[in-house]
């Protein structure tokens, strides 16, 4: 089977092209990635060179490129995940956020509806997607379920929001097999070091503030990024066409607890005195319109699929604190911005 991979050189979708690379040496996976800012092929080293694998640099947005490389390719499935993923850079320029996420996915469902032509045996539409499309909960137990109404109230979650409709339209209208994921927020190795976890650890390394929006109180549901990777392997080989999927860490922490948490595991590991990394919290001005709280009901996967997840989050973040001070070359090279010459160096004169 041939798999177009979007969005393989960033986080998550490194750990996916990493997954299949390695689980399916008889598939043949083509990563698509334009390589923004986020993305980073030193994510990749270790497949980059596998039979199976290949990398094209290119843009979601651009229609005609997408039609091309469909009719060259003659993909039998695709795994969305190319996307503007920051929530604070959507709030800041949000037509981005249109273009990739909306613009882009259409384009992707446009090129597999003529590249398939009307006949979806044996092909599938995967895109992946987040629980902020329900919006945000209180501080109770209620969950987001499958059939939580779409709520989405930052820019991202919007276009987010916007492309799961597209998805679900080319299902009813056209009857693509198509299936959807909505997961919680993600954390381990290779995350870009402008989202909380991975910019906190780089933060208390170099003794810098650790920004905390508002009060901290903020809750967010935390889940193992290579839980999600096998939850996505799982639901692209199992799920019945036109099904979504929640997937989520049952893991809910306020932002100021993983934070005091991983302080004290970052002062053990660097050898500081307890307490030493907690003077770096600074509180700063709140992000607008800040979700108070995102919570995953992840049984129909358990029950319909068997999925759980497999890690602690105490043990998950020590482990990814472990892997961010192992891997100080990678850290260095996205925050000196070397990491963008790596296509440049490697690729284009192959
Ligand atoms: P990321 O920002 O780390 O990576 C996104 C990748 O998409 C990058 O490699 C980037 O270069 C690529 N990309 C962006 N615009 C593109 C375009 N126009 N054409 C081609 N490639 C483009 O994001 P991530 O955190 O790995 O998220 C991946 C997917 O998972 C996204 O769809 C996101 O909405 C979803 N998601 C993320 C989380 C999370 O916690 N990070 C949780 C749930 C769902
Ligand atoms: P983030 O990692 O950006 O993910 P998302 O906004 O998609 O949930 O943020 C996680 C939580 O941490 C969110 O409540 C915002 C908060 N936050 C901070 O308090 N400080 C920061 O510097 C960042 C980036 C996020």
């Amino acid at each position: 089977m041939k798999i177009l991979i979007t969005g393989g050189a960033g986080f998550i979708g490194s750990h996916v092209v990493r997954r299949f690379v390695s689980t399916y040496p008889n598939y043949q996976i083509v990563n698509l990635d334009k390589l923004t800012y986020a993305g980073n092929l030193e994510n990749l080293l270790d497949v980059e060179q596998a039979p199976n694998y290949k990398f094209v640099k290119g843009d979601i947005v651009d229609a005609a490129f997408i039609h091309d490389l469909f009719e060259a390719e003659q993909f039998e499935a695709v795994i969305h995940l190319a996307a503007e993923s920051h929530v604070d850079r959507s709030i800041s320029n949000p037509i981005e956020f249109v273009m990739t996420n909306v613009v882009g996915t259409v384009n992707l469902l446009n090129a597999a509806k003529t590249s398939w032509k009307g006949s979806y045996d044996k092909k599938r539409f995967y895109h992946v997607s987040t629980d902020e499309v329900y919006g945000s909960l209180g501080e109770g137990s209620e969950m987001f379920t499958e059939t939580t109404a779409y709520d989405p109230h930052s820019p991202y979650s919007a276009s987010k929001a916007s492309s799961d409709h597209f998805v679900r339209a080319y299902f009813d209208t056209y009857g693509m097999d198509c299936v959807i994921s909505n997961c919680s927020n993600n954390y381990g190795s290779y995350h870009f070091p402008e989202k909380l976890i991975p910019l906190s650890i780089h933060n208390i390394k170099q003794n810098k503030a650790i920004p905390i929006y508002g009060k901290g109180e903020n809750i967010r549901d935390w889940l193992w990024v290579e839980d999600h990777a096998r939850a996505i392997d799982v639901i692209f080989h199992k799920a019945k066409t036109g099904t979504t999927y929640n997937i989520g860490g049952h893991n809910e922490w306020t932002n100021i607890d993983l934070i005091r948490t991983l302080c004290k595991v970052m002062d053990k590991k660097l050898g500081r005195a307890e307490g030493e990394s907690e003077k770096l919290i600074t509180y700063v001005t709140d992000r607008a319109g800040h979700d108070l709280r995102y919570a995953i009901d992840a049984t129909k996967l358990k029950t319909d699929l068997g999925w759980e997840p497999s890690l602690q989050f105490e043990e998950g973040l020590e482990k990814t604190v472990d892997w961010y001070l192992e891997n100080e070359k990678w850290l260095n090279n996205v925050t000196s911005g070397n990491y963008q010459h790596y296509y440049e160096e490697q690729y284009q004169n192959r």
